[in-house]
């Protein structure tokens, strides 16, 4: 990581904790809001949030993992969720998967080239009578079918 981008880094994470507090309450507003800004928290990101709040990375690091929508790595700018979960998959999540991939030549768990679209998988999304379900950014689909899902991925593409 370039001198630059730690200080922005440094900087941005200081306004946060100037606005959100620098105690350990203020974790998650912070890192939905770093996730928000830069796709992600990286390494260099989380101990400089521990620091300033005064708690062990290992901490951060455990939140980042619990929560579906924060990130260690740098996911692309639209994130696509898809449900692995028992009722999405026998519903035909495997076809959804198999028309997605093609779309896009990444597989699940991968970032475009161009950092547009990140796939990953998702436990379920409460739509368990309309699957198979994903959600793409803030919005859920459920009643997938391939070109359904195709459809939807060529609105962010
Ligand atoms: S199992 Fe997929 S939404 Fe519940």
């Amino acid at each position: 990581m370039l001198v630059y981008e730690k200080n922005e880094l440094v900087s941005e994470i200081e306004s946060l904790t100037i606005k959100h507090g620098d105690t350990r309450d203020a974790l998650i507003p912070i890192l939905q809001e770093m996730q928000a800004k830069y796709h992600g928290i990286s390494d260099f990101a989380q101990q400089e949030i521990a620091r300033r709040l005064s708690i062990h990375p290992v901490e951060v690091y455990s939140v980042i993992s619990f929560y579906s929508f924060l990130s260690a790595k740098t996911l692309g700018r639209n994130v696509v969720r898809l449900c692995k979960t028992i009722s999405c998959d026998l519903a035909g999540k495997n076809d959804i998967v198999n028309a997605i991939e093609r779309e896009l030549g990444i597989k699940f768990g991968e970032t475009t080239k161009d950092k547009r679209i990140t796939l990953e998988y998702t436990n379920c999304l409460g739509m368990c009578d309309q699957g198979p379900a994903m959600m793409v950014n803030e919005r859920v689909y459920g009643k997938l079918t391939p070109e359904k899902a195709v459809a939807i991925i060529n609105e962010i593409k």
